[in-house]
């Protein structure tokens, strides 16, 4: 793992193992697309990266909404539409970028997106999920 996507990790940890392996690999494929900017953007790996990203997103996304369904969590549909407008917006970047063939501020919004959720949406379930009996160490 690079360091971005390790030092992301230990700063975001929410203390719950299967999610953090999630949110790690999110990092990590955050991370291989931080060497783009602008123009000399790789533009087949920046679509390919993306896609990855945005598949992996969905996967990710959609564990967290099962459990917060199973468990009856308050805030559930709050969150879900967060999930939402951020995959909408992937797509909205996906076009963009197969149109001008670059996307300047892609990086970033994603970086401060996963940053964001993460730190004040997705903790906010932690300790209702280990209420509720979620174990917070990884499954063996
Ligand atoms: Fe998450
Ligand atoms: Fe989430």
């Amino acid at each position: 793992m690079d360091n971005f996507a390790e030092a992301s990790l230990q700063k975001f940890a929410i203390g719950i193992a299967e999610i953090d392996a999630q949110h790690r690999r999110l990092f990590e494929l955050l991370g291989e697309m931080k060497g783009w900017s602008g123009t000399d953007l790789e533009h087949a790996a920046a679509v390919h990266i993306l896609d990855s990203l945005s598949e992996y997103a969905l996967v990710h996304f959609a564990v967290e909404e099962s459990v917060m369904r199973m468990l009856h969590y308050p805030a559930t549909a709050a969150h879900i539409a967060e999930h939402k407008r951020f995959s909408d917006t992937l797509d909205i970047f996906r076009h963009r970028l197969l149109k001008e063939q670059r996307s300047i501020d892609l990086v970033d919004f994603i970086k401060s997106w996963l940053v964001d959720h993460i730190d004040r949406v997705d903790r906010g379930y932690v300790e209702y999920f280990l209420a509720k009996g979620i174990e917070p160490t990884a499954f063996h």
